[in-house]
């Protein structure tokens, strides 16, 4: 390891990522491949003035931006460094018969703390905004997030002119607890309480208001010029809280969200849930007589109890006569108006003409005309106690994931490890801890009706598929609710928002044969047990609807004796990046270099 003496970690990570853009080269299959080494571990921050310990990926929090395009390989060699289990997930990513690489319990062994696991996936048959998590153990309350970028292929035209910048913004309640600590809260029965704040792109608010906001925080600050149009690539990757986001005197026209073109509408501003992604076109048309505040403020929420809990950042022309100055620009004004956000919900749409990640237009698949074979109606309730434990449900079913990743059990026909027999409507009885699947049937179309009985926003996220949302409405859902559905151009995405005392239809043609992670986006209600997974599996014997077991896949549970040990890496005491770059292409790169700046 000569090199690593010879080369300050900054310089080998900037040769690192100059290698790593260089490897993106063709590969046999036709599609390029992407390779990417990453090294999770802690590294301490102190976004809100206050130190703590958060999940950085080689040293940066967040973490690297994916930037792909449609069809593209990714093999990502993820090395555990925190002190204890780890799976990334991709979320939005549909891994296309690859349920494998999922990156959640029901189809993965957790990655063990000092191991690593070489995910590899092919972004297939998508495009979009996307971002990838830590999906156990609450570690996304750390941080550990990433943007991911699935670009058209250049045959397919996307719906509006080249912007002249791709900018990802991050946005999140942020707790100054540690993660481990705001778990043990939820294990004992406590409520998360009010986040100390929100962050963007890892950072605490611009000082816009010296009571509210310390001195010595960190913003984000987003440098444009004017007259230039910019894409916004923007992720509510939070807990639980769901934020409105807007950006002083500018207008953002909506064009994407999680991987459909929508049809393009401006917004002064927008309702984001934990968990949604969303694309705007910003156009700088403004005078630059100041800076102008970026915003995403708690939604839903008493507003004077929860100023703190605003994020802050700085949009910079580069022509700025001074600093943003004076109040925000006001949120929605409809405390007393619960429809102002669901209709703007209800807005989003699709657009039918444009192309996406195939030459077709979006609107070529005609979901209103498809017949619905299996129907689901999903309960959301508050947590409960269940055996003592305070515990989240759906459909009176609290989850608890079996130490056998489900589609292993299936590969290797265990049994007892799951039951089919997910109830198709809210539960009346007691709930109870479970390991309870939905059966769903390959080829068959499904909609499934969240119904909201809490009474904050959830967002529920289905992995594996896009799905169409159709409908939403307050009170109870009955049959009769069809009747108002969006057959048309309801838009397909991977989330969806259900607000309190109120449901969302969705519609799944499911086509993806594996088993998929439907879950609350809203990390505590998910931690505590509202998810549920849905099995689909091809009846016809075949290996050409699901790739085959990865060769390098960790087993654990009941077949933890198939598993060969790794030695752990050894830790350096230092968070610096690239400590375990295993490409030995890249070693030798290294080595050269290096010998070249000997004295
Ligand atoms: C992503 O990569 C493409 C080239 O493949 C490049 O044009 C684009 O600027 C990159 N986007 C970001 C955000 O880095
Ligand atoms: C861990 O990394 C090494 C070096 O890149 C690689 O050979 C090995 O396959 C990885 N292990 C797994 C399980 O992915
Ligand atoms: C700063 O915030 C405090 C508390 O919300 C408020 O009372 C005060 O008016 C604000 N100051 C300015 C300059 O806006
Ligand atoms: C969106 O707003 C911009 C001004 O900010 C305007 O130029 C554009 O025409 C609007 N687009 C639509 C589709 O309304
Ligand atoms: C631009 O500046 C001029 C003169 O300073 C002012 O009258 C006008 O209102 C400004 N326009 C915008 C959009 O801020
Ligand atoms: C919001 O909270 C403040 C301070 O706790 C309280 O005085 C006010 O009545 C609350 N407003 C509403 C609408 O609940
Ligand atoms: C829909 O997409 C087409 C490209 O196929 C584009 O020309 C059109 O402007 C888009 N329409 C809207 C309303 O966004
Ligand atoms: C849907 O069902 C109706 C009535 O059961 C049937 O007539 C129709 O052909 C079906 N449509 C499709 C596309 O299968
Ligand atoms: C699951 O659904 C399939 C049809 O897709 C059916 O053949 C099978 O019997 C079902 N299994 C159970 C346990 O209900
Ligand atoms: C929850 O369900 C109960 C019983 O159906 C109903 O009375 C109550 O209004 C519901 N609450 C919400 C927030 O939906
Ligand atoms: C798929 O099955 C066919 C027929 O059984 C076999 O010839 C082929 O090698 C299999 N392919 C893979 C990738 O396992």
């Amino acid at each position: 390891m000569e090199w690593r003496r010879r080369l300050s970690p900054a310089a080998a990570l900037a040769f690192a990522v100059a290698w790593m853009a260089v490897l993106v080269a063709p590969g046999f299959a036709g599609d390029p491949y992407a390779y990417f080494d990453w090294d999770v571990s802690f590294i301490t921050a102190a976004p809100l003035g206050v130190k703590q310990q958060v999940i950085g990926i080689n040293g940066q929090f967040p973490g690297p931006i994916v930037n792909v395009t449609t069809n593209w390989n990714l093999v990502v060699n993820v090395l555990n460094d925190l002190d204890e289990p780890l799976l990334i997930t991709w979320n939005g990513i549909q891994q296309r018969k690859n349920s494998w690489q999922d990156g959640v319990l029901g189809t993965n062994c957790p990655i063990p703390s000092g191991w690593n696991w070489t995910y590899q996936f092919q972004v297939k048959d998508q495009i979009g905004s996307f971002f990838y998590f830590p999906s156990i153990n609450f570690q996304r309350a750390a941080g550990g997030y990433g943007g991911i970028i699935v670009n058209n292929r250049d045959v397919i035209a996307v719906p509006f002119d080249k912007p002249d910048g791709d900018i990802t913004l991050f946005i999140g309640d942020w707790y100054n607890k540690d993660y481990k600590d705001l778990r043990k809260a939820l294990d004992n029965g406590k409520d998360l309480g009010m986040p100390d704040g929100v962050l963007m792109n890892g950072k605490g608010p611009y000082r816009y208001n010296k009571t509210l906001v310390p001195d010595g925080i960190e913003h984000e600050t987003i440098h444009v010029h004017p007259g230039k149009t910019y894409r916004f690539r923007v992720h509510n990757v939070g807990i639980s809280t769901s934020l409105n986001f807007r950006i002083q005197n500018h207008n953002m026209l909506l064009v994407e969200t999680e991987g459909s073109y929508t049809v393009q509408q401006n917004y002064t501003n927008l309702d984001m849930h934990v968990g949604q992604s969303y694309s705007f076109l910003v156009t700088m048309d403004q005078n630059a007589s100041s800076d102008y505040y970026i915003v995403a403020s708690a939604r839903f929420v008493n507003e004077s109890r929860w100023t703190r809990v605003t994020g802050v950042a700085i949009l910079q022309y580069s022509n700025s006569k001074g600093k943003a100055s004076g109040p925000l620009p006001d949120p929605p004004n409809d405390f007393y108006d619960k429809t102002f956000s669901m209709n703007q919900a209800k807005s989003i749409r699709w657009n039918l003409s444009s192309g996406a990640a195939r030459p077709n237009p979006q609107g070529s698949f005609r979901y209103g005309s498809i017949n619905v074979s299996q129907v689901y109606v999903l309960e959301n309730k508050p947590p409960v106690v269940i055996n003592g434990k305070h515990r989240t449900a759906l459909n009176g079913i609290s989850y608890s994931p079996p130490e056998t990743p489900l589609r292993l059990a299936d590969e290797y026909k265990l049994k007892g490890i799951y039951t089919l027999d997910f109830p198709t409507r809210p539960h009346k009885g007691a709930p109870k801890i479970g390991r309870s699947l939905i059966n769903g049937t390959y080829r068959g179309f499904m909609e499934i009706i969240f119904q909201n009985n809490h009474t904050k926003v959830h967002t529920y996220h289905l992995d594996g598929y896009a799905f169409f949302v159709v409908g939403m409405d307050y009170g109870e859902w009955t049959e009769a609710s069809r009747g108002s559905y969006n057959k048309g151009d309801g838009v397909a995405r991977c989330s969806t928002q259900v607000f309190p005392g109120a449901w969302t239809a969705i519609l799944v043609s499911l086509d993806n044969v594996g088993i998929w992670n439907l879950r609350a986006q809203n990390l505590d209600s998910w931690y505590l047990g509202q998810e549920v997974y849905i099995r689909v599996v091809n009846p016809e014997d075949t290996n050409k609807t699901e790739l085959p077991v990865p060769d390098n896949a960790l087993y654990c549970g009941s077949l933890q004796k198939y598993q060969n040990e790794q030695t752990p890496h050894h830790k350096k005491a230092s968070s610096a990046p690239v400590t375990h770059l295993t490409n030995k292409l890249l070693m030798l790169m290294l080595l050269l270099v290096s010998a070249f700046m000997l004295p």
